[in-house]
């Protein structure tokens, strides 16, 4: 049976870019693969969150997964610093990672225009913490949204060179996967981008939102003037709204608005109350179930236990192994 790896830093809460872009494809996967989906909070150390507020942050992100649906019977869950193996693999698979590389990469990129004063070499090596995470398990799949796709062509790039330089067929090429025909972009509400995080307020809606904040965060959301002629290609902004609608609300919702757009009538106002409505009632249900498992402590030790020593037979069995092809030996 194929292995699927996936995960999602501890950075804050879950939004809908998460959902769409990964989780919706753990549901179905975790039924039909061999699974581990985990916390990643080493990755989330690159911004140096306060000591209180790690544990915090964990343990929300673990209520999420749950309360979207993840069985921790069928898929293995578990938080990333509790698998050092890990970290042991990170240190061998950067013997073999170049510096141009990884100063290549566009997240790398990004992240020293976003904070210029703390360009940390975890920041640097990130690629190859998420390449160990990915070959811990020997994955094939890798359930992601459209911008984790170069992190996943140097996993390949790690992997490959790791079985040419040993002289292995060890680790499989793992691809990034979803069960759409493309990797997903969900936009956010600040009219350019994605949604994300750390992309400043109001540009993500939060599964744990209440109603009256996503409502808040639609109504202010970036449109333009409207169209002055028929059949007119939608800007950035506007086209997003619809993107986001496409994925919260029904078909004929989408249709009826484009219909008003293409035909000069739309009112952004009566667009933006709909698509807020249609946020309200999907996100619903994962609020009230994030706040009841927010309460069963005994219920997420438990899962966080099992998870941890699942996961720890398929990472004992990999670095034994790639120590082993490495040439380290017993004396
Ligand atoms: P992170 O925490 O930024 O995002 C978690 C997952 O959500 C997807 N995602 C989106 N998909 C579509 N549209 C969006 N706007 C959007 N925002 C986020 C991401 O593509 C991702 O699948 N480096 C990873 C975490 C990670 C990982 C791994 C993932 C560490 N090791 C190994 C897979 C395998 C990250 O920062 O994702």
């Amino acid at each position: 049976m194929e292995t699927v790896v996936s995960g999602i830093r501890s950075t804050g809460n879950l939004h809908l870019g998460n959902y769409f872009g990964a989780i919706k494809n753990f549901l179905k996967m975790q039924h039909e693969y061999r699974c581990f989906f985990f916390i990643a909070d080493y990755h989330s150390l690159t911004t140096h969150p306060h000591p209180k507020d790690l544990h915090d942050t964990v343990k929300q992100v673990l209520v999420e997964y749950l309360a979207c649906g993840i069985d921790p019977e069928a898929a293995t869950i578990y938080i990333q610093s509790d698998l050092p193996e890990t970290a042991e693999l990170y240190l061998l698979m950067n013997m073999n990672a170049y510096v141009g590389e990884l100063e290549r990469c566009t997240s790398f990129k990004e992240k020293i225009r976003q904070h210029s004063d703390n360009i940390n070499a975890g920041l640097l090596t990130y690629p190859v913490l998420m390449a160990a995470d990915i070959l811990i398990h020997r994955a094939n799949k890798v359930p992601v949204g459209k911008d984790q796709e170069q992190h996943l062509e140097m996993t390949r790039q790690f992997g490959n060179r790791f079985n040419r330089i040993y002289e292995v067929e060890y680790f499989p090429e793992p691809v990034a996967f979803n069960f759409g025909t493309e990797l997903v972009k969900i936009p956010g509400l600040d009219g350019n981008g994605k949604m994300g995080k750390s992309e400043g307020e109001g540009n993500a809606v939060f599964l744990a939102d209440t109603p009256e904040i996503i409502r808040k965060k639609v109504m202010k959301a970036v449109t333009d003037a409207g169209p002055t002629e028929p059949n007119q290609k939608k800007p950035e902004a506007v086209e997003n709204l619809f993107t986001l609608m496409k994925v919260v609300s029904s078909p004929e919702t989408v249709a009826f608005f484009d219909e008003q757009y293409n035909s000069m009538k739309v009112r952004y106002g009566d667009l933006k109350k709909q698509l807020a409505e249609d946020m309200v009632t999907f996100t619903t249900p994962f609020r009230e179930r994030i706040t009841d498992l927010s309460k069963n402590n005994d219920y997420i030790n438990k899962v966080v236990k099992q998870g941890a020593e699942k996961a720890h037979e398929s990472s004992r069995k990999t670095v034994k192994e790639v120590r082993e092809i490495i040439g380290f030996k017993a004396f």
